[in-house]
Protein backbone atom coordinates (compact mmCIF):
# COMPACT_ATOMS: atom_id res chain seq x y z
CA UNK A 1 0.00 0.00 0.00
CA UNK A 2 0.98 3.34 -0.08
CA UNK A 3 -0.55 4.73 3.28
CA UNK A 4 0.58 7.98 3.21
CA UNK A 5 -0.53 8.96 -0.13
CA UNK A 6 -4.02 7.17 0.31
CA UNK A 7 -4.35 8.95 3.92
CA UNK A 8 -3.04 12.13 2.39
CA UNK A 9 -6.13 12.19 -0.40
CA UNK A 10 -8.45 10.78 2.38
CA UNK A 11 -7.92 14.22 3.92
CA UNK A 12 -8.01 16.54 0.85
CA UNK A 13 -11.09 15.23 0.33
CA UNK A 14 -12.14 15.87 3.60
CA UNK A 15 -11.12 19.71 4.08
CA UNK A 16 -12.69 20.37 0.61
CA UNK A 17 -15.80 18.50 2.01
CA UNK A 18 -15.90 20.23 5.66
CA UNK A 19 -14.34 23.37 4.29
CA UNK A 20 -16.04 23.78 1.09
CA UNK A 21 -12.73 24.70 -0.62
CA UNK A 22 -11.39 22.98 -3.95
CA UNK A 23 -7.35 21.80 -4.17
CA UNK A 24 -6.68 21.95 -0.62
CA UNK A 25 -3.29 20.44 0.13
CA UNK A 26 -3.81 17.92 3.73
CA UNK A 27 -0.04 18.50 4.65
CA UNK A 28 -0.25 15.22 5.89
CA UNK A 29 3.25 13.80 7.65
CA UNK A 30 4.34 10.68 10.29
CA UNK A 31 4.04 11.71 13.66
CA UNK A 32 7.30 12.19 15.97
CA UNK A 33 5.90 10.10 18.90
CA UNK A 34 3.52 7.84 18.65
CA UNK A 35 1.74 9.60 21.66
CA UNK A 36 0.08 11.73 19.24
CA UNK A 37 -1.29 8.93 17.21
CA UNK A 38 0.61 8.38 13.59
CA UNK A 39 -0.29 11.31 11.38
CA UNK A 40 -0.29 14.71 11.68
CA UNK A 41 -2.49 16.87 9.08
CA UNK A 42 -1.01 20.79 9.32
CA UNK A 43 -3.27 21.92 5.73
CA UNK A 44 -5.68 23.69 7.74
CA UNK A 45 -3.02 26.36 9.57
CA UNK A 46 -2.61 27.55 5.76
CA UNK A 47 -6.25 27.47 4.80
CA UNK A 48 -7.15 29.92 8.04
CA UNK A 49 -5.12 32.57 7.11
CA UNK A 50 -7.03 32.28 3.39
CA UNK A 51 -10.81 31.80 4.80
CA UNK A 52 -10.09 34.08 7.77
CA UNK A 53 -11.08 31.77 10.19
CA UNK A 54 -9.46 30.46 13.35
CA UNK A 55 -7.45 27.55 12.45
CA UNK A 56 -9.02 25.25 15.12
CA UNK A 57 -12.47 25.95 13.88
CA UNK A 58 -11.25 24.70 10.65
CA UNK A 59 -9.61 21.76 12.27
CA UNK A 60 -12.21 20.60 13.94
CA UNK A 61 -14.81 20.47 11.00
CA UNK A 62 -12.69 18.70 9.55
CA UNK A 63 -11.57 15.83 11.78
CA UNK A 64 -15.29 14.97 12.19
CA UNK A 65 -15.78 14.13 8.63
CA UNK A 66 -12.49 12.12 9.30
CA UNK A 67 -13.60 10.45 12.41
CA UNK A 68 -16.47 8.91 10.40
CA UNK A 69 -13.88 7.07 7.77
CA UNK A 70 -13.06 3.60 8.10
CA UNK A 71 -9.50 3.45 8.52
CA UNK A 72 -9.42 6.11 11.25
CA UNK A 73 -9.77 5.38 14.58
CA UNK A 74 -9.10 8.80 15.75
CA UNK A 75 -8.78 12.51 14.79
CA UNK A 76 -8.08 14.76 17.02
CA UNK A 77 -7.22 18.04 16.44
CA UNK A 78 -4.10 19.39 18.66
CA UNK A 79 -1.89 22.72 19.35
CA UNK A 80 -3.16 25.66 16.99
CA UNK A 81 -4.76 23.31 14.92
CA UNK A 82 -3.33 20.24 13.83
CA UNK A 83 -5.12 16.66 13.54
CA UNK A 84 -3.55 14.03 14.75
CA UNK A 85 -4.65 10.87 13.09
CA UNK A 86 -4.47 7.22 14.65
CA UNK A 87 -5.06 4.29 12.24
CA UNK A 88 -7.81 2.30 13.14
CA UNK A 89 -5.79 -1.20 14.04
CA UNK A 90 -7.90 -3.72 12.26
CA UNK A 91 -8.29 -1.58 9.23
CA UNK A 92 -4.42 -1.23 9.04
CA UNK A 93 -3.73 -5.09 9.92
CA UNK A 94 -6.17 -5.98 7.09
CA UNK A 95 -4.12 -3.60 4.64
CA UNK A 96 -1.05 -5.18 6.26
CA UNK A 97 -2.20 -8.96 5.44
CA UNK A 98 -2.68 -7.95 1.60
CA UNK A 99 0.70 -6.51 1.26
CA UNK A 100 1.95 -9.71 2.59
CA UNK A 101 -0.14 -11.36 0.02
CA UNK A 102 1.35 -9.37 -2.64
CA UNK A 103 4.36 -10.54 -4.42
CA UNK A 104 5.49 -6.92 -4.59
CA UNK A 105 4.26 -6.37 -0.95
CA UNK A 106 2.06 -3.92 -1.94
CA UNK A 107 3.98 -1.40 -3.49
CA UNK A 108 1.78 0.12 -6.92
CA UNK A 109 3.67 -0.14 -9.84
CA UNK A 110 3.75 3.67 -11.77
CA UNK A 111 3.47 4.11 -15.64
CA UNK A 112 7.00 2.74 -17.12
CA UNK A 113 9.78 5.46 -18.48
CA UNK A 114 12.08 4.29 -20.69
CA UNK A 115 15.23 5.14 -18.30
CA UNK A 116 18.89 4.57 -19.18
CA UNK A 117 20.81 4.91 -15.86
CA UNK A 118 24.84 5.42 -16.42
CA UNK A 119 27.03 4.42 -13.82
CA UNK A 120 30.16 2.76 -12.53
CA UNK A 121 31.66 3.98 -15.80
CA UNK A 122 35.14 3.85 -14.69
CA UNK A 123 38.31 4.66 -17.07
CA UNK A 124 40.14 1.45 -18.13
CA UNK A 125 43.40 0.64 -18.32
CA UNK A 126 43.38 1.38 -14.98
CA UNK A 127 41.89 -0.51 -11.54
CA UNK A 128 39.20 0.41 -9.71
CA UNK A 129 39.79 2.59 -7.13
CA UNK A 130 37.47 3.43 -3.99
CA UNK A 131 36.13 6.55 -5.67
CA UNK A 132 34.56 4.25 -8.19
CA UNK A 133 32.53 2.47 -5.15
CA UNK A 134 29.71 5.20 -4.85
CA UNK A 135 28.81 5.37 -8.33
CA UNK A 136 28.81 1.68 -8.54
CA UNK A 137 27.06 0.89 -6.08
CA UNK A 138 24.65 4.03 -5.71
CA UNK A 139 23.98 3.51 -9.64
CA UNK A 140 23.04 -0.28 -9.21
CA UNK A 141 21.04 0.43 -6.01
CA UNK A 142 18.44 3.03 -8.29
CA UNK A 143 18.19 0.51 -11.11
CA UNK A 144 17.35 -1.85 -8.90
CA UNK A 145 14.75 0.18 -7.63
CA UNK A 146 13.64 2.20 -10.50
CA UNK A 147 12.95 -1.72 -12.31
CA UNK A 148 10.80 -2.33 -8.91
CA UNK A 149 8.44 0.81 -9.64
CA UNK A 150 7.65 -0.22 -12.67
CA UNK A 151 10.33 1.58 -15.04
CA UNK A 152 11.92 0.16 -17.69
CA UNK A 153 15.76 0.52 -16.97
CA UNK A 154 18.72 0.11 -19.61
CA UNK A 155 21.86 -0.02 -17.24
CA UNK A 156 24.78 1.76 -19.68
CA UNK A 157 28.49 1.38 -18.57
CA UNK A 158 29.70 4.55 -19.81
CA UNK A 159 33.34 3.32 -20.14
CA UNK A 160 35.82 6.05 -20.83
CA UNK A 161 38.21 4.33 -22.97
CA UNK A 162 38.50 6.55 -25.86
CA UNK A 163 40.98 9.73 -24.80
CA UNK A 164 44.76 10.97 -24.92
CA UNK A 165 45.68 8.28 -22.45
CA UNK A 166 45.56 5.18 -25.44
CA UNK A 167 48.34 7.47 -27.70
CA UNK A 168 50.32 7.34 -24.49
CA UNK A 169 49.73 4.03 -24.07
CA UNK A 170 50.53 2.61 -27.29
CA UNK A 171 53.81 4.46 -27.43
CA UNK A 172 54.48 3.11 -24.41
CA UNK A 173 53.80 -0.54 -24.59
CA UNK A 174 56.44 0.04 -27.93
CA UNK A 175 58.95 1.36 -25.30
CA UNK A 176 58.81 -0.18 -22.36
CA UNK A 177 55.95 -2.57 -22.74
CA UNK A 178 56.65 -6.67 -21.23
CA UNK A 179 54.43 -8.96 -23.11
CA UNK A 180 54.11 -12.03 -20.35
CA UNK A 181 53.42 -9.23 -17.67
CA UNK A 182 50.66 -7.86 -20.25
CA UNK A 183 49.17 -11.54 -19.95
CA UNK A 184 49.44 -12.03 -16.32
CA UNK A 185 48.78 -8.94 -14.71
CA UNK A 186 47.72 -6.96 -17.51
CA UNK A 187 45.87 -3.65 -14.92
CA UNK A 188 49.40 -3.44 -13.38
CA UNK A 189 51.40 -3.60 -16.38
CA UNK A 190 49.33 -0.82 -17.94
CA UNK A 191 49.33 1.15 -15.19
CA UNK A 192 53.40 0.88 -14.62
CA UNK A 193 53.68 2.03 -18.19
CA UNK A 194 51.09 4.63 -18.49
CA UNK A 195 52.92 5.92 -15.97
CA UNK A 196 56.25 6.09 -16.78
CA UNK A 197 54.32 7.56 -20.61
CA UNK A 198 53.13 10.24 -19.12
CA UNK A 199 55.84 11.54 -17.12
CA UNK A 200 58.16 11.18 -20.26
CA UNK A 201 55.32 13.11 -22.29
CA UNK A 202 55.82 16.05 -20.08
CA UNK A 203 59.33 16.85 -20.43
CA UNK A 204 59.94 15.21 -23.50
CA UNK A 205 58.14 16.87 -26.48
CA UNK A 206 59.27 14.45 -29.48
CA UNK A 207 57.77 11.55 -27.18
CA UNK A 208 54.15 13.89 -26.50
CA UNK A 209 53.73 14.39 -30.10
CA UNK A 210 54.48 10.63 -31.01
CA UNK A 211 51.75 10.03 -28.76
CA UNK A 212 49.40 12.24 -30.05
CA UNK A 213 50.50 10.60 -33.26
CA UNK A 214 49.37 7.14 -32.64
CA UNK A 215 46.30 8.38 -30.87
CA UNK A 216 45.25 10.22 -34.12
CA UNK A 217 45.95 6.81 -36.18
CA UNK A 218 44.13 4.81 -33.39
CA UNK A 219 41.15 7.18 -33.91
CA UNK A 220 41.61 7.20 -38.10
CA UNK A 221 40.80 3.17 -37.72
CA UNK A 222 44.88 2.13 -37.59
CA UNK A 223 45.08 -1.24 -37.54
CA UNK A 224 47.96 -1.69 -35.55
CA UNK A 225 46.69 0.59 -33.25
CA UNK A 226 43.30 -0.67 -32.59
CA UNK A 227 44.64 -4.11 -32.33
CA UNK A 228 46.62 -2.81 -29.16
CA UNK A 229 43.49 -0.75 -28.15
CA UNK A 230 41.61 -3.57 -28.19
CA UNK A 231 43.72 -5.46 -26.06
CA UNK A 232 43.71 -2.66 -23.40
CA UNK A 233 39.71 -3.27 -23.04
CA UNK A 234 39.67 -6.43 -23.10
CA UNK A 235 42.06 -6.54 -20.53
CA UNK A 236 40.21 -3.79 -18.40
CA UNK A 237 36.84 -5.68 -19.15
CA UNK A 238 38.46 -8.90 -17.56
CA UNK A 239 39.15 -7.51 -14.76
CA UNK A 240 36.15 -5.34 -14.10
CA UNK A 241 34.25 -8.29 -14.68
CA UNK A 242 35.12 -9.80 -11.69
CA UNK A 243 34.95 -7.09 -9.67
CA UNK A 244 31.06 -6.40 -10.63
CA UNK A 245 30.60 -10.17 -10.31
CA UNK A 246 31.67 -9.67 -6.89
CA UNK A 247 29.39 -6.74 -6.12
CA UNK A 248 26.68 -8.89 -7.51
CA UNK A 249 26.50 -5.45 -10.10
CA UNK A 250 25.08 -5.76 -13.65
CA UNK A 251 24.22 -3.71 -16.93
CA UNK A 252 22.36 -3.79 -20.05
CA UNK A 253 24.82 -2.37 -22.16
CA UNK A 254 28.70 -1.57 -22.14
CA UNK A 255 28.54 1.28 -24.15
CA UNK A 256 31.70 3.13 -23.62
CA UNK A 257 33.03 6.74 -25.07
CA UNK A 258 34.41 4.91 -28.13
CA UNK A 259 31.05 4.18 -29.41
CA UNK A 260 30.10 7.22 -30.24
CA UNK A 261 33.43 8.23 -32.05
CA UNK A 262 31.68 8.47 -35.07
CA UNK A 263 29.10 10.01 -34.06
CA UNK A 264 31.41 13.32 -33.02
CA UNK A 265 32.09 15.26 -36.00
CA UNK A 266 28.42 15.20 -37.10
CA UNK A 267 27.79 16.64 -33.38
CA UNK A 268 30.18 19.49 -33.67
CA UNK A 269 28.91 20.08 -37.31
CA UNK A 270 25.26 20.53 -36.04
CA UNK A 271 26.28 22.94 -32.83
CA UNK A 272 28.29 24.88 -35.20
CA UNK A 273 25.37 24.95 -38.30
CA UNK A 274 22.21 25.86 -35.54
CA UNK A 275 24.06 28.51 -34.22
CA UNK A 276 24.51 26.94 -30.86
CA UNK A 277 28.68 26.56 -30.84
CA UNK A 278 30.69 29.35 -32.18
CA UNK A 279 34.79 29.42 -32.53
CA UNK A 280 36.83 31.05 -30.00
CA UNK A 281 40.29 31.11 -30.24
CA UNK A 282 39.97 27.89 -33.15
CA UNK A 283 38.41 25.95 -30.33
CA UNK A 284 34.56 25.03 -31.13
CA UNK A 285 32.65 26.67 -27.76
CA UNK A 286 28.98 26.05 -26.76
CA UNK A 287 29.12 29.47 -24.40
CA UNK A 288 25.84 30.00 -22.45
CA UNK A 289 26.33 33.74 -20.71
CA UNK A 290 25.16 35.06 -24.22
CA UNK A 291 23.41 32.17 -25.65
CA UNK A 292 19.86 32.81 -27.57
CA UNK A 293 17.50 30.88 -25.23
CA UNK A 294 13.95 31.72 -26.17
CA UNK A 295 12.71 28.51 -24.42
CA UNK A 296 14.69 29.41 -21.30
CA UNK A 297 16.56 25.93 -20.89
CA UNK A 298 20.28 27.54 -19.44
CA UNK A 299 19.90 27.16 -15.76
CA UNK A 300 20.36 30.83 -14.35
CA UNK A 301 24.05 29.72 -12.39
CA UNK A 302 24.97 28.17 -15.83
CA UNK A 303 23.97 31.53 -17.61
CA UNK A 304 26.18 33.43 -15.04
CA UNK A 305 29.06 31.54 -16.05
CA UNK A 306 31.73 32.00 -18.43
CA UNK A 307 33.21 29.03 -18.89
CA UNK A 308 31.71 27.41 -21.94
CA UNK A 309 31.58 23.44 -22.92
CA UNK A 310 34.61 23.19 -25.13
CA UNK A 311 33.42 20.99 -28.17
CA UNK A 312 36.41 20.30 -30.01
CA UNK A 313 39.59 21.97 -29.70
CA UNK A 314 42.28 23.88 -31.61
CA UNK A 315 43.80 21.02 -32.75
CA UNK A 316 40.71 19.11 -33.82
CA UNK A 317 40.24 16.72 -30.89
CA UNK A 318 37.14 16.13 -29.24
CA UNK A 319 36.18 16.23 -26.02
CA UNK A 320 34.20 14.43 -23.08
CA UNK A 321 31.80 16.90 -23.41
CA UNK A 322 31.58 16.06 -27.12
CA UNK A 323 30.32 12.90 -26.34
CA UNK A 324 28.23 13.40 -23.85
CA UNK A 325 26.52 15.48 -26.36
CA UNK A 326 26.71 12.25 -29.00
CA UNK A 327 25.66 10.08 -26.40
CA UNK A 328 22.38 11.70 -25.49
CA UNK A 329 21.14 12.14 -29.24
CA UNK A 330 22.04 8.29 -29.14
CA UNK A 331 19.75 7.57 -26.02
CA UNK A 332 17.18 9.53 -27.36
CA UNK A 333 17.11 8.58 -30.97
CA UNK A 334 18.30 4.87 -31.21
CA UNK A 335 17.45 3.76 -27.65
CA UNK A 336 13.94 5.43 -27.21
CA UNK A 337 14.57 6.84 -24.14
CA UNK A 338 12.53 9.52 -21.65
CA UNK A 339 15.12 9.75 -19.30
CA UNK A 340 19.08 9.35 -18.73
CA UNK A 341 20.34 9.71 -15.32
CA UNK A 342 24.21 9.93 -14.22
CA UNK A 343 25.39 8.94 -11.30
CA UNK A 344 28.53 10.76 -11.19
CA UNK A 345 30.96 12.52 -8.61
CA UNK A 346 29.13 15.84 -7.26
CA UNK A 347 32.38 17.78 -8.62
CA UNK A 348 31.33 17.07 -12.13
CA UNK A 349 28.32 18.92 -11.72
CA UNK A 350 29.15 21.97 -13.94
CA UNK A 351 29.68 19.69 -17.06
CA UNK A 352 26.61 17.69 -16.66
CA UNK A 353 24.82 21.18 -16.13
CA UNK A 354 26.53 22.13 -19.54
CA UNK A 355 25.49 19.02 -21.26
CA UNK A 356 22.43 19.19 -20.25
CA UNK A 357 21.65 22.79 -21.47
CA UNK A 358 23.56 22.00 -24.63
CA UNK A 359 20.99 18.90 -25.17
CA UNK A 360 18.04 21.27 -24.80
CA UNK A 361 19.41 24.24 -26.90
CA UNK A 362 19.38 21.16 -29.57
CA UNK A 363 16.03 20.91 -28.67
CA UNK A 364 16.59 17.02 -27.39
CA UNK A 365 13.47 16.35 -24.81
CA UNK A 366 14.41 14.14 -22.30
CA UNK A 367 14.36 14.05 -18.34
CA UNK A 368 18.05 14.67 -17.40
CA UNK A 369 19.32 14.56 -14.45
CA UNK A 370 23.05 14.41 -12.38
CA UNK A 371 22.81 11.61 -9.00
CA UNK A 372 25.27 13.34 -7.78
CA UNK A 373 27.45 11.97 -4.47
CA UNK A 374 29.92 12.87 -1.90
CA UNK A 375 33.77 11.96 -1.31
CA UNK A 376 34.56 9.06 1.05
CA UNK A 377 36.72 10.39 3.24
CA UNK A 378 39.41 8.40 5.65
CA UNK A 379 39.84 9.59 9.25
CA UNK A 380 41.93 12.76 9.05
CA UNK A 381 38.62 14.03 6.81
CA UNK A 382 40.21 14.34 3.27
CA UNK A 383 39.84 12.16 0.90
CA UNK A 384 40.17 7.98 2.04
CA UNK A 385 43.96 7.02 0.88
CA UNK A 386 46.61 4.39 1.81
CA UNK A 387 49.20 5.40 3.67
CA UNK A 388 51.25 6.54 1.44
CA UNK A 389 49.11 8.64 -0.05
CA UNK A 390 48.07 6.45 -3.33
CA UNK A 391 44.11 5.95 -3.47
CA UNK A 392 43.19 2.84 -2.38
CA UNK A 393 41.79 -0.64 -4.68
CA UNK A 394 38.52 -1.38 -4.83
CA UNK A 395 39.78 -5.01 -4.61
CA UNK A 396 41.58 -4.46 -1.04
CA UNK A 397 38.69 -2.80 0.33
CA UNK A 398 36.37 -5.54 -0.65
CA UNK A 399 39.06 -8.30 0.98
CA UNK A 400 39.33 -5.97 4.09
CA UNK A 401 35.99 -5.97 4.39
CA UNK A 402 35.13 -9.38 4.25
CA UNK A 403 38.53 -9.92 6.44
CA UNK A 404 36.53 -8.11 9.10
CA UNK A 405 33.48 -9.87 8.00
CA UNK A 406 35.21 -13.14 8.87
CA UNK A 407 36.63 -12.24 12.39
CA UNK A 408 33.37 -11.10 13.48
CA UNK A 409 31.26 -14.56 12.52
CA UNK A 410 34.15 -16.23 14.16
CA UNK A 411 33.77 -14.52 17.42
CA UNK A 412 29.93 -14.89 17.32
CA UNK A 413 30.21 -18.64 16.58
CA UNK A 414 32.36 -18.97 19.41
CA UNK A 415 30.19 -16.68 22.00
CA UNK A 416 27.52 -19.30 20.41
CA UNK A 417 25.38 -16.29 19.13
CA UNK A 418 25.67 -16.82 14.98
CA UNK A 419 24.65 -19.75 14.01
CA UNK A 420 26.73 -20.36 10.85
CA UNK A 421 27.35 -24.21 9.18
CA UNK A 422 30.89 -24.65 8.58
CA UNK A 423 29.75 -25.42 4.69
CA UNK A 424 28.04 -21.70 4.60
CA UNK A 425 30.76 -19.86 5.71
CA UNK A 426 32.36 -18.80 2.41
CA UNK A 427 28.98 -17.40 1.62
CA UNK A 428 28.08 -15.70 4.69
CA UNK A 429 31.42 -14.33 4.34
CA UNK A 430 30.81 -12.46 1.16
CA UNK A 431 26.97 -11.50 1.83
CA UNK A 432 27.94 -9.64 5.22
CA UNK A 433 31.29 -8.19 3.98
CA UNK A 434 30.17 -6.80 0.75
CA UNK A 435 26.90 -6.27 2.03
CA UNK A 436 28.48 -4.03 4.91
CA UNK A 437 30.35 -2.07 2.23
CA UNK A 438 27.51 -1.36 0.26
CA UNK A 439 24.95 -0.22 3.12
CA UNK A 440 27.94 2.00 4.60
CA UNK A 441 27.32 4.13 1.28
CA UNK A 442 23.84 3.73 0.67
CA UNK A 443 22.97 4.42 4.30
CA UNK A 444 24.49 8.44 3.54
CA UNK A 445 22.44 10.81 1.78
CA UNK A 446 24.40 10.77 -0.99
CA UNK A 447 25.28 14.50 -1.85
CA UNK A 448 27.17 14.21 1.40
CA UNK A 449 30.88 13.26 1.91
CA UNK A 450 31.05 10.51 4.61
CA UNK A 451 33.71 9.23 6.95
CA UNK A 452 34.69 5.38 6.53
CA UNK A 453 34.39 3.89 9.47
CA UNK A 454 35.03 -0.01 9.43
CA UNK A 455 33.76 -1.09 12.70
CA UNK A 456 30.32 0.60 12.78
CA UNK A 457 30.11 -0.75 8.71
CA UNK A 458 30.66 -4.44 10.06
CA UNK A 459 28.19 -4.11 13.28
CA UNK A 460 26.01 -7.01 14.41
CA UNK A 461 23.88 -4.61 16.20
CA UNK A 462 23.97 -0.73 14.99
CA UNK A 463 22.88 1.10 11.88
CA UNK A 464 25.05 -1.70 9.86
CA UNK A 465 23.66 -4.20 6.56
CA UNK A 466 24.95 -6.99 9.48
CA UNK A 467 22.63 -6.03 11.71
CA UNK A 468 19.76 -6.35 9.18
CA UNK A 469 21.01 -9.52 7.42
CA UNK A 470 20.81 -10.68 11.58
CA UNK A 471 17.13 -9.66 12.26
CA UNK A 472 16.02 -11.15 8.84
CA UNK A 473 17.94 -14.57 9.69
CA UNK A 474 15.72 -14.08 13.37
CA UNK A 475 12.85 -13.95 11.45
CA UNK A 476 13.34 -16.96 9.60
CA UNK A 477 14.91 -18.76 12.72
CA UNK A 478 11.39 -18.06 14.38
CA UNK A 479 9.02 -19.39 11.43
CA UNK A 480 11.44 -22.73 11.77
CA UNK A 481 11.39 -22.89 15.85
CA UNK A 482 7.29 -22.66 15.23
CA UNK A 483 7.20 -24.96 12.14
CA UNK A 484 5.11 -23.31 9.89
CA UNK A 485 5.94 -22.69 6.28
CA UNK A 486 7.47 -19.13 5.66
CA UNK A 487 6.56 -19.47 1.75
CA UNK A 488 2.62 -18.35 1.00
CA UNK A 489 2.33 -17.51 5.11
CA UNK A 490 -0.28 -15.04 4.72
CA UNK A 491 -2.61 -14.95 8.01
CA UNK A 492 -3.66 -11.58 9.56
CA UNK A 493 -1.61 -9.46 11.62
CA UNK A 494 -2.20 -8.04 14.88
CA UNK A 495 -1.80 -4.49 16.01
CA UNK A 496 -3.16 -4.47 19.98
CA UNK A 497 0.10 -4.19 22.21
CA UNK A 498 1.74 -1.12 21.62
CA UNK A 499 4.76 -2.83 20.24
CA UNK A 500 2.64 -4.79 17.84
CA UNK A 501 1.12 -1.14 16.58
CA UNK A 502 4.78 0.13 16.42
CA UNK A 503 5.80 -2.67 14.36
CA UNK A 504 2.52 -2.18 12.46
CA UNK A 505 2.75 1.38 11.74
CA UNK A 506 6.63 1.22 10.54
CA UNK A 507 5.69 -2.07 8.22
CA UNK A 508 2.67 0.28 6.48
CA UNK A 509 5.04 2.71 5.55
CA UNK A 510 6.88 0.49 3.03
CA UNK A 511 5.32 1.33 -0.01
CA UNK A 512 5.50 4.83 0.45
CA UNK A 513 9.48 4.97 0.68
CA UNK A 514 10.30 2.78 -1.90
CA UNK A 515 8.37 5.18 -4.17
CA UNK A 516 10.26 8.28 -2.20
CA UNK A 517 13.33 6.29 -2.95
CA UNK A 518 12.12 6.20 -6.49
CA UNK A 519 11.17 9.52 -7.14
CA UNK A 520 13.93 11.38 -5.44
CA UNK A 521 16.88 9.24 -6.06
CA UNK A 522 17.97 9.00 -2.90
CA UNK A 523 18.60 5.08 -1.43
CA UNK A 524 19.21 6.07 2.22
CA UNK A 525 15.51 6.46 2.67
CA UNK A 526 15.28 2.71 2.51
CA UNK A 527 18.40 2.19 4.74
CA UNK A 528 16.51 4.44 7.42
CA UNK A 529 13.19 2.73 7.30
CA UNK A 530 14.97 -1.08 7.13
CA UNK A 531 16.93 0.08 10.21
CA UNK A 532 13.73 1.62 12.29
CA UNK A 533 11.82 -1.68 10.89
CA UNK A 534 14.86 -4.16 12.61
CA UNK A 535 14.86 -1.50 15.69
CA UNK A 536 11.09 -2.09 16.33
CA UNK A 537 10.73 -5.75 15.15
CA UNK A 538 13.30 -6.19 18.13
CA UNK A 539 11.36 -4.38 20.47
CA UNK A 540 8.59 -6.26 19.88
CA UNK A 541 9.83 -9.38 19.66
CA UNK A 542 11.48 -9.41 23.47
CA UNK A 543 8.22 -8.02 24.52
CA UNK A 544 5.77 -9.86 22.68
CA UNK A 545 6.08 -13.88 22.68
CA UNK A 546 5.71 -15.11 19.59
CA UNK A 547 5.42 -18.95 20.47
CA UNK A 548 4.29 -19.43 24.05
CA UNK A 549 4.88 -22.45 25.95
CA UNK A 550 1.72 -22.40 27.22
CA UNK A 551 -0.59 -21.03 24.23
CA UNK A 552 1.57 -22.43 21.81
CA UNK A 553 1.94 -20.11 18.31
CA UNK A 554 0.52 -16.80 18.15
CA UNK A 555 -0.77 -16.98 14.07
CA UNK A 556 -1.37 -13.10 14.21
CA UNK A 557 1.92 -12.18 15.31
CA UNK A 558 4.07 -14.81 12.93
CA UNK A 559 2.36 -12.67 10.46
CA UNK A 560 3.82 -9.37 11.64
CA UNK A 561 7.13 -11.53 11.54
CA UNK A 562 6.72 -12.63 8.29
CA UNK A 563 5.80 -9.08 6.76
CA UNK A 564 8.90 -7.94 8.60
CA UNK A 565 11.05 -10.50 7.09
CA UNK A 566 9.43 -10.08 3.36
CA UNK A 567 10.40 -6.21 3.73
CA UNK A 568 14.01 -6.79 4.82
CA UNK A 569 14.78 -9.05 2.49
CA UNK A 570 13.12 -6.99 -0.25
CA UNK A 571 14.27 -4.10 0.84
CA UNK A 572 18.15 -5.29 1.43
CA UNK A 573 17.79 -6.93 -2.36
CA UNK A 574 16.90 -2.75 -3.65
CA UNK A 575 20.00 -2.07 -2.28
CA UNK A 576 21.60 -5.23 -4.16
CA UNK A 577 22.62 -6.65 -0.62
CA UNK A 578 21.72 -10.37 0.12
CA UNK A 579 20.32 -12.54 3.01
CA UNK A 580 20.75 -15.02 4.69
CA UNK A 581 18.75 -17.58 5.90
CA UNK A 582 20.28 -18.51 8.78
CA UNK A 583 22.48 -16.64 10.97
N1 LIG B 1 34.53 8.03 -16.96
C1 LIG B 1 34.08 9.15 -16.20
C2 LIG B 1 34.93 9.32 -14.96
O1 LIG B 1 35.56 8.36 -14.55
C3 LIG B 1 32.66 9.04 -15.76
C4 LIG B 1 31.67 8.99 -16.87
C5 LIG B 1 30.29 9.31 -16.43
N2 LIG B 1 29.33 9.26 -17.47
C6 LIG B 1 29.17 10.16 -18.45
N3 LIG B 1 28.26 9.95 -19.35
N4 LIG B 1 29.91 11.27 -18.48
O2 LIG B 1 34.95 10.39 -14.39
Amino acid sequence: MRLERELSDLAEAAIEKALDVDDASALLRPTQDRKHGDYQINGCMALAKKLKKPPRELATAVAEVLAGEAAIEKAEVAGPGFINLTLEPTWLTGRLQADLKSARLGVPSVRAKRTVIDYSSPNIAKQMHVGHLRSTVIGDAIARILRFVGHDVIADNHLGDWGTQYGLLIVGMNEWGDESALDEKPLDELERVYKLASARAKEDEAFADAARQELAKLQAGDETNRAMWKRFVAATRATLDVMYARLDVHFDEWLGESAYHDMLPGVVDELLDRGIARIDDGAVCVFFHDQDDPAGVIPKKLRKSEAPLIVRKRDGAYLYGTTDIATVKYRKESMNADASLYVVDQRQAQHFSQVFATARLLGIEMEFEHIGFGTILGDDGTPLRTRDGSPIRLKSLLDEAEAGARAKIEEGRQSGRLRIADEDLDEAVATIGIGAVKYADLAQNRATDYTFDFEKMISFSGDAAPYLQYQYARCRSIFRKAEVDFDGFAERPVAEHELERELAQQLARFGDVVHRAADTYLPHVICEHLFRLAQAFSRFYTECPVIDKESGVSEPRLALVALTARQLKTGLGLLGIGTLERM
